[in-house]
């Protein structure tokens, strides 16, 4: 018996989203949460002829609740997205106090799920989610994930369009480190297998591309929004992922996590000076069970990386700070 929980599922995610869950075959019970439209939503899934049972709750009459009781993953997409000229950090005024009521609720209601934020800025809103756990005494650290898939699919789909020929951009694996936002975000092509043989000067459009991919798709909405049916895509991977792992399978994938509670991060942390970092975690039957080295860089991503640390330094202690003012 698998139960998920979606957070914002009447969002532009959070309904593609709650579709590929329906439609995967994979869970037992879906429940849906949000301001609006979710009974609506639960009704139309519920005619698809896969085996969840999906509900709608919307907040009256403990509705939050009602949706996490027996959530076994908990995804949260909830809040606002970014409009042309917004950065991710434009988010975090409203997105802050909406993960830390959910996460509020979550310490109560279900201290034991895995829990995944997609909520922006993920650098910023995994900080909060981390200490409002920790405020209510339930934080582990190895059931709280930032979801940085859309990286990680990024980086493949742009090095095998750079490439051009018959290349799957599944076909390459690219370790993506760091965070979720501009520079924060770190494409590793120098460790891409199968090896990507092109040098710094034909890499670094590509790296750009995939640290700044999100603004692409926010301009080409023009006022419409961000990226929604990959962000989806990317989610509902990462959460097939984390049940593949619960169902006993060996499984790396990247995410955002606090990395002195996951067995390898403390070392990791102490080394980059950053308790909060992407990069590849080893998953087991309950969430977290190791992080594995970032291995060896290249010159010009050792460069990118002291960027991206500096960034997200500020991004980690704006979460932090929310919580403790
Ligand atoms: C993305 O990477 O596309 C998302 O985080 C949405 C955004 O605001 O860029």
């Amino acid at each position: 018996m698998t139960k998920i929980a979606l957070v914002g599922a009447a969002g532009q995610i959070g309904t593609p989203l709650s579709l590929l869950c329906k439609a995967s075959d994979i869970f037992d019970e879906i429940s849906l949460y949000d301001l609006v439209h979710v009974p609506g939503i639960a009704t139309d899934l519920m005619h698809i002829d896969t085996k969840a049972k999906v509900s709608g709750y919307l907040p009256d009459n403990g509705g939050l609740q009602k949706a996490l009781t027996g959530a076994d993953i908990v995804v949260v997409t909830a809040g606002i997205a970014r409009k042309p000229g917004m950065t991710r950090d434009d988010l975090f005024k409203t997105n802050a106090s909406i993960i830390r009521d959910i996460f509020s609720e979550v310490a109560v209601t279900c201290p034991n799920a895995i829990c995944c934020v997609v909520t922006n800025p993920v650098n910023s809103t995994v900080p909060v989610a981390v200490e409002t756990l920790k405020k209510a005494g339930t934080f582990e650290p190895t059931r709280l994930f930032g979801v940085t898939t859309l990286d990680v699919v990024r980086a493949s789909t742009f090095v095998a369009q750079a490439l051009g020929g018959s290349a799957e951009p599944k076909h390459f694996k690219v370790p993506v480190i760091g965070g979720h936002s501009g520079a924060t975000i770190l494409p590793l092509y120098s460790q891409a297998h199968p090896a990507v043989d092109l040098h710094d000067e034909q890499l670094a459009p590509i790296i750009h591309r995939v640290q700044f991919g999100g603004d692409e798709i926010v301009k080409s909405k023009q006022g419409a929004g961000s990226a929604t049916t990959c962000m989806a895509y990317a989610g509902f991977r990462f959460v097939k992922a984390l049940l593949s792992a619960r169902n006993g399978n060996s499984v790396v994938e990247e995410a955002y996590v606090y990395l002195p509670g996951i067995p390898g991060g403390k070392e990791i942390a102490a080394q980059l000076g950053v308790d909060y970092f992407a990069l590849k975690i080893e998953f087991g039957k309950s969430g977290a069970t190791r992080v594995l080295p970032i291995g060896e860089l290249s010159e010009n991503e050792k460069k990118l990386l002291d960027v991206a640390l500096r960034d997200l330094k500020t991004n980690i202690s704006t979460g932090v700070s929310f919580m403790s003012a």
